[in-house]
């Protein structure tokens, strides 16, 4: 299977799985500002909502109706998305695991928080883990560095897609000691250089994986893609 991931900007990516596209957290051009694609030209059979904050979901419900992509959620977000007119939502809940066409899917632990944009519940926020076919894909979704990283490491991860930007998420140090914990065989950065406030130097930071870790930093540019 050949599995490729894009990254559109902040934390937006589309993971092709064979054809089969999952978009995890629909933030499209209008909206994110570091993103040059439009929703309206997005492509998706699945979603992936890691949490409910409106940088990560706030083109998920056009994304979703116009496509008609299934939603793969936690059980609040999913009411709400289902409230906003999409009944294609999959709930799940965190340490739950589901087999979808394209892999398994296992929603993990996120240190952070999940209000909805019009100030819904949003239950616990997540991230996922992907397997399929002996390849491991961690999701970490907007979250602190915490110590059961290292039980999610213990799958084997060939690739873990981190949030680096600081303030809101972990920051460089800590997307580094988490690498410790996660041993992936490829980091790929994200949430970083959205705004003022979580803006980073990647590239020093490639610099200190490939020199403290033994993952391999793949620093996407906006739409370009790391085929696995
Ligand atoms: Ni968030
Ligand atoms: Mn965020």
């Amino acid at each position: 299977m050949s599995i490729t991931i894009t990254w559109h900007g902040h934390a937006t990516f589309t993971l092709d799985f064979d054809g089969t596209r999952v978009v995890v957290d629909p933030f499209f051009a209008g909206n994110n500002p570091a993103a040059k694609l439009a929703v309206k030209d997005a492509a998706a059979e699945f979603i992936l909502q890691t949490h409910g904050h409106g940088d990560h979901i706030a083109d998920t419900v056009a994304l979703a109706s116009r496509t008609g992509a299934q939603v793969i959620a936690n059980f609040e977000i999913c009411n709400w998305i289902t409230a906003q007119g999409h009944e294609n939502c999959w709930a799940m809940n965190t340490g739950g695991g589901y087999g979808f066409p394209f892999g398994r899917v296992k929603m993990t632990p996120a240190l952070h928080s999940s209000g909805l944009p019009d100030g819904s519940y949003g239950g616990d926020p997540g991230g996922f883990l992907i397997s399929t076919n002996g390849t491991n894909i961690y999701v970490a979704g907007d979250t602190a560095l915490f110590s059961d990283m290292a039980l999610i490491g213990q799958a084997g991860l060939d690739l873990a897609i981190l949030p680096v930007g600081d303030n809101f998420t972990m920051g460089p140090d800590d997307a580094l000691a988490a690498l410790a914990l996660l041993k992936p065989e490829v980091v790929i950065p994200c949430h970083y250089n959205t705004w003022p406030p979580i803006a980073i130097d990647v590239q020093a930071w490639a610099d200190r994986v490939r020199q403290h870790s033994s993952a391999r930093p793949v620093v996407l540019d906006i739409d370009a893609s790391y085929t696995m």
